[in-house]
């Protein structure tokens, strides 16, 4: 359920594949009647951009914590096991070098920054399922995706600062042959993850040999590809002006702006310096590790978006 289906028109011809258009918070019926039917829940709805969560910190807290703890709840009711989609924003300002799932501590900034009303909800409920585990028998996995990207990711033709998460955001900048916004000066680093490698993760988690994955909380990311949003701004450049000839003057021509955060989120924001997941976890218990390089991945987003 979704209340959109863009980017999944490949699936919905498929007779494996069942959808219903509609919104999680009232078809409540619906959902319970799934739940009561499946074996695993992975419940995906949520809103993951971070200038909502400045702008529309309510709704957050509505979708992302309220309408996904019914969910949590149904499943303890019924038996089922989750697997629930934490986040690496519930890591926050940790000064840690690599992010652990069960040492690093879950740094966030004062009440007036909005920003962290995402983080603290996820945190809540991983809070809660791990609660629900020990108390009541719940079944659950949890995972945290580090800035996966890839093909359908967000609408790139959106304009509004801030309207998706970076990467889209720039490829829609430069398509648009507009300025890229650095948010203070770019230096902040992120490891991006291609999403086949994000699935490839995700499948063995529901697979679940030997319950390896039972009870259990993953950082799905790759450490190796951390990089400040700069130079992911200036490699896009380059492989666009270099790659996609139809663009390369639009490219050539973009500037890359220093902006202050306040100007470009508002008050309400405080970023992330360095965020690397520690994959430890994954390798141990479910013999994954990221196989995609930024340079692959770019290059099929690019395809994809450039098409
Ligand atoms: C994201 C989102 O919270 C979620 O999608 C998710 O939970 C998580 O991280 C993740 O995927 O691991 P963030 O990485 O801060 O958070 O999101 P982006 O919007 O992609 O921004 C990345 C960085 O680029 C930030 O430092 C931001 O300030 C910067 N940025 C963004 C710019 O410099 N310019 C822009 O135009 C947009």
């Amino acid at each position: 359920m979704d209340l959109t289906q863009d980017r999944i028109t490949a699936c919905l011809t498929n007779p494996r594949f069942q959808f219903k258009l509609g919104d999680i918070t009232k078809e409540t019926d619906w959902i319970e009647k799934q739940i009561k039917h499946c074996d695993v829940v992975l419940p995906l709805v949520a809103i993951a951009t971070p200038a909502l969560y400045v702008q529309d910190p309510l709704r957050v807290f509505e979708l992302d914590f309220e309408a996904n703890l019914a969910i949590i709840r149904l499943c303890v009711e019924h038996k089922k096991r989750i697997i629930f989609p934490s986040t690496s924003e519930v890591y926050g300002m940790c000064p840690d070098q690599e992010f652990d799932e069960e040492n690093s501590y879950l740094v966030t900034g004062p009440i007036n920054k909005e920003r962290w009303i995402y983080s603290t909800s996820k945190q809540l409920l991983d809070r809660l399922i791990y609660a629900y585990g020990k108390h009541k028998g719940l079944s659950y996995s949890l995972f945290r995706p580090f800035n996966w990207y890839g093909p359908r990711l967000d609408n790139v033709f959106n304009p509004k600062p801030g309207g998706s998460r970076v990467l889209t955001q720039f490829i829609g900048n430069i398509l648009r042959g507009e300025n890229i916004n650095l948010v203070n000066g770019g230096e902040q680093q992120r490891c991006f993850t291609y999403i086949a490698d994000g699935i490839n993760a995700l499948i063995r988690i529901i697979e679940n040999k030997n319950n390896a994955a039972h009870n259990k909380i993953f950082n799905i990311g790759n450490p190796k590809e951390n990089i400040s949003i700069k130079t992911l701004a200036e490699t896009l450049i380059k492989n666009i002006a270099d790659f996609y000839p139809a663009h390369t003057e639009k490219a050539k021509s973009v500037q890359l702006l220093h902006v202050e955060a306040k100007s470009y989120y508002g008050e309400g924001y405080q970023d992330v310096s360095l965020r690397v997941p520690a994959i430890r976890h994954a390798k141990e218990y479910l013999g994954w590790e990221p196989k995609v390089d930024m340079k692959t991945g770019l290059r099929e987003t690019l395809d994809f978006y450039l098409a």
